[in-house]
């Protein structure tokens, strides 16, 4: 996170006696760091010990949804039409993958009082439809439609919706850390005037009052494809304050500031975020490219060594067929891909776009699954013809 950040309560000096009101028991202090000692970390300051546990117990992995004999093919399917439903943790269907990370949407119906933790992989959740509130033990971060909450690896968290008639997310789940593009930020860290957001369009946690109550909490912890229910004897939010860099945060799609060029600009101009093996863009509505002959849909063209997948959230989006709100494609590396026939024409003297989308380029060939046989557009592959 590009920002300092404090909460709450915290001791004037770190790592030293921080006493409760009673002045004899102390308030325990948890360094939560990454890459290390040499990544950002915070100080978080615990009612309990964290590290109590009252129980363990592995839950039966769910059936094997990989898809090995899946053609090296262009896919579209719906993830809208799924039928899978269920809570913020239940609900998730895991459409492509590869070692690095999952893409999974979730249509959440249901409420659960569980805590959730993603031990292995830090998330990066995109609200398209629902509101509601992110609860860590950094505090609450409310958020509505096309927000994007970042969370950083092993942070313990629940998801409350304010309803449950339609809400529907898109989550990536990554081996290392969601970032902030260097080339967006000065050598001080801040963010430089030229990048597509500044530090006040990011939206770090809200202060919660500390829930010092004891008794049983359950947490579901996953560890890449085993999942563990953990039984702790304190509430996991009970933190009464904390301060530094790592934190979750929102940053809502409508807030980025999208570049437009004289002729077609690519996919690094809509640079959201980075990971160490793929990156994610934010298409938003834009006035197209402005030479008196630019053709505004994007050219054919092959990425050697990425694969390009797309969320439509949206709009109009102008460069492919058939696509509708909750659509994903999925474009192999190694293969040509570029508009639909008569797209780029009609491309031709368009002065804008109302498009909404989030894209997600992988250093790694991802895996559909089986979930994606379910919801299929049979002629995608074919729609050049
Ligand atoms: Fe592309």
């Amino acid at each position: 996170m590009p920002f300092y950040h404090k909460l709450g309560e915290i001791p004037r000096v770190k790592h030293t006696t921080f006493f409760k009101p009673d002045g004899k028991s102390l308030y325990r202090e948890e360094l939560v760091s990454s890459k290390g000692f040499s990544g950002i970390y915070s100080n978080i300051y615990h009612h309990h010990l964290p590290t109590a546990v009252k129980s363990v117990k592995e839950i039966p992995a769910k059936p094997d949804t990989n898809w090995p004999e899946a053609p090296l093919l262009y896919f579209h399917f719906f993830t809208d039409d799924s039928t899978v439903e269920g809570n913020f943790i239940d609900s998730r269907v895991a459409y492509l993958n590869n070692p690095h990370c999952e893409i999974i949407t979730a249509k959440v119906t249901k409420d659960s009082d569980k805590f959730y933790r993603n031990a292995q992989a830090a998330e990066y959740i995109f609200v398209h439809r629902g509101s509601g509130v992110l609860l860590t033990q950094f505090g609450i971060n409310p958020f509505g439609p096309g927000d994007q909450l970042i969370i950083p690896r092993a942070t313990t968290y629940q998801l409350k919706f304010d309803n449950f008639e339609s809400n529907k997310l898109l989550i990536i789940e990554s081996d290392t850390a969601f970032e902030i593009p260097n080339h967006y930020k000065n050598e001080y860290g801040q963010m430089e005037e030229h990048a597509p957001y500044c530090e006040r369009d990011f939206r770090p946690p809200e202060y919660c009052a500390p829930h010092s109550d004891s008794g049983e909490f359950q947490i579901i912890v996953k560890a890449k494809n085993r999942v563990f229910d953990h039984i702790v004897p304190h509430h996991p939010f009970g933190v009464v304050g904390w301060d530094g860099y790592l934190y979750p945060y929102v940053f809502n799609i409508k807030d980025y500031h999208p570049k437009v060029g004289r002729i077609h600009l690519p996919p690094p101009v809509h640079l959201a975020f980075k990971t160490s093996h793929f990156i994610i863009c934010n298409f938003v509505p834009r006035l197209f490219d402005f030479h008196e002959s630019a053709i505004p849909a994007p050219y054919f063209h092959s990425n050697i060594d990425s694969d390009e997948v797309l969320y439509y959230v949206e709009g109009d989006f102008m460069s492919r067929k058939g696509v509708k709100e909750g659509s994903i494609t999925h474009h192999p590396g190694g293969m040509p891909h570029g508009p639909q026939p008569g797209k780029t024409e009609a491309s031709i003297n368009v002065k804008k776009t109302e498009e909404y989308a989030v894209m997600i380029d992988t250093y790694s060939p991802l895996l559909p699954t089986l979930h994606v046989k379910d919801v299929l557009d049979k002629d995608y592959a074919q729609s050049w013809l």
